[in-house]
């Protein structure tokens, strides 16, 4: 009996360290655990909410009558509330072809050194007479840029893009520093841009330029969406939490954002509008606070604001490369992280024999095999869905 007692004591002490350890371990863990998995909760239950009621909008609304600029400062003049244009071509979207009909005005978000990236996306992907020759499609080219944010090596970058400029006569730059934080100047940008110079393109993307698009299946997609309104797509982030870690880049306060959740947006590496979405998101950029600097959160505000949700592609990337498989290239539209493999990607990706591979019976068996494989098992980290493999 006593010998009972003694035993029944020990287990439970046992089970009480156990206990106080594993409260320990949680606890130690906690700060991870409640940015990973508790504030994705948290804010996928407010998502909700952010997305039904216009208290964001409202607290987005800037108050005087006059427009902004970047830095929460009113225009001078009055005018368009943006920064001065030191590279520009107004006339890039005349078409010489036959007037209206340009399918796609696509800007790459660049900086001003990545010149190497630059030139593999016009030998690639940027290819403006390939499109026009090989796929019957009239799309524009544009690299968005600001300056560089060093002051000494300013001048030298800066004579070295007026150069690049000559040559290729694609860059559209304005007077702000390039940094991340100016991101959101960059996209204002491009909407102010396209309402100005491009309002006839029937479609607008904006692109990382690290991300690798699949030109001939792009262009196929927007010309069966053609006519197509209240067309924003990409890859949705659905109920994001604001980051609260200040040691991360994309750290925002609660000052600057207070709520747990932010609107439904689409990744920033890559996302298309329709033309009548870019007018709203242009009248968006003069109503609201631009001093959210994380620029496809903005775009997600200001589409709250106006009223339009994202859609989701499956084959629009987030953050992650696409896998390397012909069954995937045949459906792939963008991947992200391909800041030195684009051309022998452009090679084989858009290859005519790619779309061989799916072909008969046997061969969407194998494709469907493939893809269940690549996009389905935990192991590969990929950045398209398991639907994906089904669609
Ligand atoms: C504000 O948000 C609501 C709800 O999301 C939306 O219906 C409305 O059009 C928005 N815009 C303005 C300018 O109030
Ligand atoms: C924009 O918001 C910031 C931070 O919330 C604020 O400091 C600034 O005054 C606002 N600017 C305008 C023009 O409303
Ligand atoms: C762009 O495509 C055209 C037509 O296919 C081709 O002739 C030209 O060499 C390409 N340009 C570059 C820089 O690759
Ligand atoms: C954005 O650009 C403006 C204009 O050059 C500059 O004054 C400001 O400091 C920049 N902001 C950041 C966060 O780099």
């Amino acid at each position: 009996m006593f010998m009972n007692f003694r035993r029944i004591r020990k287990c439970q002490c046992v089970q009480l360290l156990t206990t106080g350890l594993l409260l320990c371990m949680v606890m130690v863990c906690w700060e991870e655990l409640d940015h990973h998995v508790v504030s994705h909760m948290r804010s996928y239950t407010y998502r909700y909410l952010v997305n039904s009621y216009d208290f964001l909008n409202s607290s987005f609304a800037v108050t005087s009558n006059h427009p902004q600029r970047k830095d929460g400062s009113v225009s001078a003049d009055g005018g368009l509330a943006s920064y001065p244009y030191l590279i520009d071509h107004p006339r890039k979207c005349v078409d010489r072809r036959s007037r209206s009909s340009i399918l796609l005005l696509l800007f790459v978000k660049s900086s001003p050194e990545n010149f190497e990236r630059r030139q593999a996306i016009r030998d690639t992907w940027g290819n403006e007479s390939f499109v026009w020759s090989e796929l019957g499609a009239n799309v524009r080219v544009l690299f968005a840029l600001g300056v560089h944010p060093d002051a000494e090596r300013r001048p030298s970058v800066q004579r070295a893009l007026f150069q690049e400029d000559r040559v290729y006569g694609d860059l559209i730059q304005q007077n702000f520093l390039d940094t991340f934080h100016n991101l959101t100047a960059k996209l204002v940008l491009q909407f102010h841009w396209g309402h100005k110079y491009c309002p006839h393109a029937r479609f607008l993307m904006s692109a990382d330029d690290d991300i690798f698009v699949h030109m001939p299946n792009l262009v196929k997609y927007l010309q069966q969406q053609s006519g197509a309104k209240d067309l924003w797509v990409g890859h949705v982030h659905r109920g994001a939490p604001p980051v609260r870690r200040k040691e991360s880049k994309y750290h925002v306060p609660e000052e600057l954002y207070p709520w747990p959740s932010y609107p439904d947006y689409t990744a920033g590496a890559g996302y298309v509008v329709s033309a009548d979405v870019a007018t709203k998101i242009y009248h968006a950029t003069l109503l609201l606070n631009s001093s959210m600097y994380i620029d496809d959160v903005f775009m997600g505000i200001c589409a709250k604001a106006m009223g339009i949700s994202p859609q989701e592609h499956v084959y629009f990337s987030g953050e992650a490369k696409a896998p390397y498989h012909p069954c995937i290239y045949e459906h792939m539209i963008t991947s992200h992280g391909h800041a030195t493999d684009v051309r022998s990607l452009w090679q084989v990706a858009t290859h005519p024999t790619v779309y061989r591979h799916s072909r008969g019976f046997i061969g969407n068996l194998y494709c469907k095999a493939v893809k269940v494989m690549l996009l389905c098992l935990p192991h590969y980290q990929s950045t398209y869905s398991c639907i994906g493999a089904f669609t």
